[in-house]
Order: structure tokens, then sequence, then C-alpha cells
């Protein structure tokens, strides 16, 4: 836990006292018994949400997953292709895909090198909902052994939604810039055609790929009587879909839809009686390539490893976990927690753009 996230947690009482709207609105008895059910749930929030991820850990059993079929999307590197790498040490088999063909091979290689029953490079793009629904209906045949159709109903265990498009950039231009123009356009790096697909990849293609695979995962928890080994969506999600992003703004935008969509979705699978968890993981920094190019000259935080963020997403998975927030030394299980009161969330966001290298008012 980083000492800067302490000190603001055990001055988080003392700053809600110099908040005069908190005067206005709170009797001083009432004050006193708010601060001090915030002061009794520090810990709690410090310490409960880890531990139930542990407790959540320790329920998986590797065992379950050997011989699953396993679709993985964004696996031709960084945290997607750690993620295949686990599920092909636990034995499963595993289609892999992203647009580059020849790291989605070489990804799959070692895969198959690793002990998966198989392994399936699977060129596509999910930049459009036929690209998806093509990569989808691919990778679902290789996993049934090239089946499909009436007489043999693809089947999959685990939708991976892990593929991402990132940029790293203010959206909005200068005031004097803004003055200047007649109809908004966005700063550079962004264009009208990369905001889409921001969009288009980060939050559309996953609400896409989920409604589609739902058969086939329905298909694939046949004959599964617990929760425990009912089918599984894994949506890799960021600190960035709890918490304002300045600089990705438009990531935050539809990593925060994710949210919205598959917590709904999970409570329509429980009212439609459908075999299948939906665990939500929220990433912080994770050093993969991507990250950290497009941070570097701002964000200065130790890094979490995508092996180990891979091994965390696997097990909370599998334990039917609903939500898992990695590293939680980064905590932003806190911080996503204690954002909602308003001089937190100011203080907080304050912090934010700092850290984005950035100035408040
Ligand atoms: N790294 C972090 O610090 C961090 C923090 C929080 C959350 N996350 C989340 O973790 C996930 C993985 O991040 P990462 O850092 O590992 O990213 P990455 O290394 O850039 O990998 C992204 C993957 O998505 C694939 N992809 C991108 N656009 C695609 C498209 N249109 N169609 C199909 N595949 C596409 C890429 O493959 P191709 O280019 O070959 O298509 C690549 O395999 C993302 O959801 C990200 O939001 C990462």
């Amino acid at each position: 836990m980083p000492k800067a996230s302490i000190v603001l947690l055990a001055s988080a009482p003392l700053l809600l006292a110099a908040v005069p709207p908190y005067f206005e609105l709170l009797s001083t008895h009432v004050f006193l018994k708010a601060t001090l059910v915030l002061l009794a749930a520090m810990p709690l929030l410090l310490t409960v949400v880890p531990l139930a991820q542990l407790y959540a850990g320790a329920s998986f059993d590797p065992a379950r997953v050997r011989g699953q079929r396993v679709l993985v999307c964004g696996a031709s590197g960084g945290i997607g292709e750690q993620i295949a790498y686990q599920y092909a040490r636990l034995g499963a088999h595993v289609a892999l895909v992203a647009r580059r063909e020849s790291e989605l091979k070489a990804v799959a290689a070692e895969a198959r090198r690793l002990g998966a029953a198989s392994a399936h490079a699977v060129v596509g793009d999910m930049g459009s909902s036929k690209g998806s629904r093509d990569a989808l209906e691919a990778s679902l045949k290789a996993l049934n052994g090239g089946g499909g159709g009436v007489h043999q109903p693809l089947a999959l265990d685990v939708l991976v939604l892990n593929h991402a498009v990132q940029r790293w950039g203010w959206l909005l231009p200068d005031a004097a810039d803004l003055r200047a123009q007649a109809i908004g356009a966005p700063a550079a790096p962004w264009s009208a055609v990369a905001l889409d697909q921001a969009v288009g990849v980060n939050l559309l293609s996953y609400v896409h790929l989920a409604v589609m695979a739902m058969p086939s995962l329905v298909r694939g928890a046949e004959g599964h009587r617990s929760r425990a080994a009912a089918s599984r969506i894994v949506v890799v999600s960021s600190g960035a879909g709890k918490l304002p992003c300045p600089k990705q703004s438009i990531y935050a935008g539809a990593k925060h839809g994710l949210h919205g969509f598959f917590d709904s979705l999970r409570l329509e699978a429980e009212h439609k009686r459908v075999p299948v968890t939906i665990t939500t993981c929220v990433l912080g920094l994770i050093e993969t390539a991507t990250a950290v190019s497009l941070t570097k000259d701002d964000v200065k935080l130790p890094m979490g490893q995508p092996k180990d963020a891979a091994g965390a997403i696997v097990r909370s998975a599998h334990a039917g976990a609903e939500e898992l927030f990695w590293p939680s030394s980064q905590a932003l299980h806190v911080a996503s927690s204690l954002r909602p009161l308003p001089i937190l969330r100011w203080l907080l966001d304050r912090v934010t753009l700092h850290m984005s290298g950035g100035q408040g008012a």
C-alpha cells in the first residue's frame, strides 16, 4: 500500500470536517457518527476486498479447466498472451484472436509447448460487428474440431474479452484553439475515426461477442451441476472503468460502459438461469509494451507484471468471482469505493490529474 494512499485515507475524516456543505447538511451528532463509520470502514475497505479475492482464488480448482474450450481475444501480446499461457499450462484448448498473424502464431506455438490441449491462431479484427462475428465463428469451429451446424452445435467454456486499442493524449484542444473552431474537433492524436474505433473495439465488440457467444457458452455448461463449473465470461477492464482518466477519456468512457453492461447482463443471466458467470477485472497499471510506451513520460507508478495479472484473472474467473481488483497495492478498490464522497472525489481527482501530467484549477 503506497504511503500516499495511507496519508490520504487517514486524513479523510479531517477533510470531511473542513467542508462547509457537510456542516450545513449534518448536525454535529450525525457528523460524528458519519466520521466514526468512515473511520471504521477504512480498515475494512483496505483489507476486505484483497482478502475476499484471496478467498476466491483459494476456491479455484485448476483440474476443472483441463480440456475446456477457451477463446482469448487480444492474445497476440501483453496480458492476453499471458492469459493464453495460463490456460495452456492448465491443459485447455485455446483459440487466440487478434489482427497480427505472425505474433499470434508464435503465441499459439508457445501455448502448445506449455501444454495446451490444442492452440489455434485466428486472425480477426474486432473493429466491426462482422469482424467480431467472423472471428467468433472461426474460433468456435477450431475449438470444436471443425464442426458446426445443426448436428454438431458449437460449444464454448470460457470467453476472455481482453482486446483493446489504447491512445494517450488530451482530447480537448487548448481553450484558445477551441475559440477559433466553428465545429469542435478533437486534439491530436485523436480524430473522429479514432473515437469510433476506441468505442467500437473497447466497448461495442465486447457487447456483440458476449451476446453472440452466449448460446455456445450455455452448451459448454451443459452437464455442469454447480456454479463452480458454469461457463465463464471474463471481461478485462481497467481502473479507467471505475475512475476518471484524463488523456484516456474515450478509453475510460468505453471501460465504464463495460461495467454498466456486464453488471446488468449478470443480473439478466441470474434471472434467466443462464449458467454463465461474468468476472469483470479492474486492472491497475500493468507493464506491457503498450502501457509502457503510452505512459512513460507521465505516470511514475510501480507497475504490475502481465504474468501475475493473468494468473489472478484466471483464478478469479474460475472461482466465479464477480469482480477482481488487481494489483491490490494500487488501491483501486479503495479509490473507487471512496470517490463517491464529495470531498474525497475532489481530492482524488486532483491526484489523478496530477498523475496524468495535468494541472488542477
Ligand atoms: N497494460 C495496462 O496497464 C492495462 C491497465 C488496465 C487495463 N488493461 C487492459 O488489459 C487489456 C490488455 O491490455 P495490454 O496492455 O495487454 O494491451 P496490448 O498489449 O496492447 O494488447 C492488446 C491486444 O488487443 C489486440 N487488438 C487490438 N485491437 C484489436 C482489434 N481491432 N481486433 C482484434 N484484436 C485487437 C492486440 O492485437 P493486434 O494488434 O495483433 O490486433 C493485442 O493482442 C486491455 O483490455 C486493456 O484495456 C491494461
